[in-house]
């Protein structure tokens, strides 16, 4: 058995869906149950592949299309995902997390997430005025800080604490965070990601069953009221069904 969970297929957040490049990524180890990393790097791919969701879906919208997912739905599930991995304790934070990000680079930082730019660039052309939407976004911040504040209660960030908080993100950076979270970038077919996605979220479902968290998570209370494991498993149900739908991969 592994430490991390098997590389994640994604194309870069530019590049459409290859329907000829038909992607299986490996079927996901269980937790070794020491390591908090796994939850970690599992948590991440997830929020990846739902990120990229999002910005295809407003990206459908933005188009006049008709999006196959809410993105006001997909952002709680990003909040979902963002308590899931973090959901750990301080120390575990200090001591086994963190120095693995250092250990990368000094500076690692959510910023350097490839996918999440297109889906800030996205949020700027569609301009939500949904109010919906709108406050999942609120909401998501909100966990955000939450997590945060509880990982790190002292605040800063290793990018702040490395005095490049203002520096425009690198492709090297890019390709650092990319690495650190086992990212495979190549052209993929939408069924095969949208399989390894549900898969990913079965497997985050088992691992919270397997080692729950030690105590209510700080900020659950708005996206998950009854836990994390249900939402979980409606990820999952949701997006094997999506990959068994036969919408092309465009
Ligand atoms: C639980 C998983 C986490 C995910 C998926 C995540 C994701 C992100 C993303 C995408 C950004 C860029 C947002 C933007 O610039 O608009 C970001 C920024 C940031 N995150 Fe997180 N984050 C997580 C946990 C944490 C934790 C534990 C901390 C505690 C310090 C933290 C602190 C920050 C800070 C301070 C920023 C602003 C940029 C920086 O100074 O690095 N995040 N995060």
């Amino acid at each position: 058995m592994t430490a991390h969970p098997p590389p994640l297929t994604l194309p870069a957040p530019d590049m459409f869906w290859d329907p000829a490049a038909a992607v299986i990524d490996p079927d996901i180890p269980p937790r070794v149950a020491a390591d908090p990393l796994y939850r970690w790097v599992l948590g991440h791919q997830i929020a990846f592949g739902v990120w990229r969701l999002i910005a295809d879906n407003l990206a459908e919208i933005a188009s006049g299309g008709k999006p196959d997912f809410d993105p006001a739905w997909l952002f709680d599930q990003y909040s979902i995902l963002l308590l899931y991995t973090g959901s750990f304790t301080e120390i575990v934070y200090r001591e086994r997390i963190r120095p693995s990000m250092m250990a990368a680079d000094p500076a690692f930082s959510g910023r350097w997430g490839r996918d999440y730019h297109r889906v800030l660039r996205m949020l700027e052309a569609a301009k939500p005025h949904d109010t919906v939407l709108r406050d999942a976004l609120l909401r998501n911040r909100r966990v955000h800080i939450a997590v945060a504040r509880r990982l790190v209660p002292e605040g800063g960030s290793l990018l702040r604490d490395a005095g490049r908080a203002s520096a425009p993100v690198t492709d090297a950076e890019f390709d650092i965070f990319d690495t650190y979270f086992g990212v495979r970038r190549a052209p993929c077919d939408r069924r095969g990601f949208l399989r390894s996605l549900a898969s990913r979220a079965q497997a985050a479902h088992d691992d919270l069953v397997e080692t729950p968290p030690a105590a209510r998570l700080r900020g659950q209370v708005a996206v998950a009221p009854d836990g994390l494991h249900q939402p979980l498993l409606d990820l999952a149900a949701t997006i094997a069904e999506a990959a068994n739908n036969p919408k092309e991969n465009v």
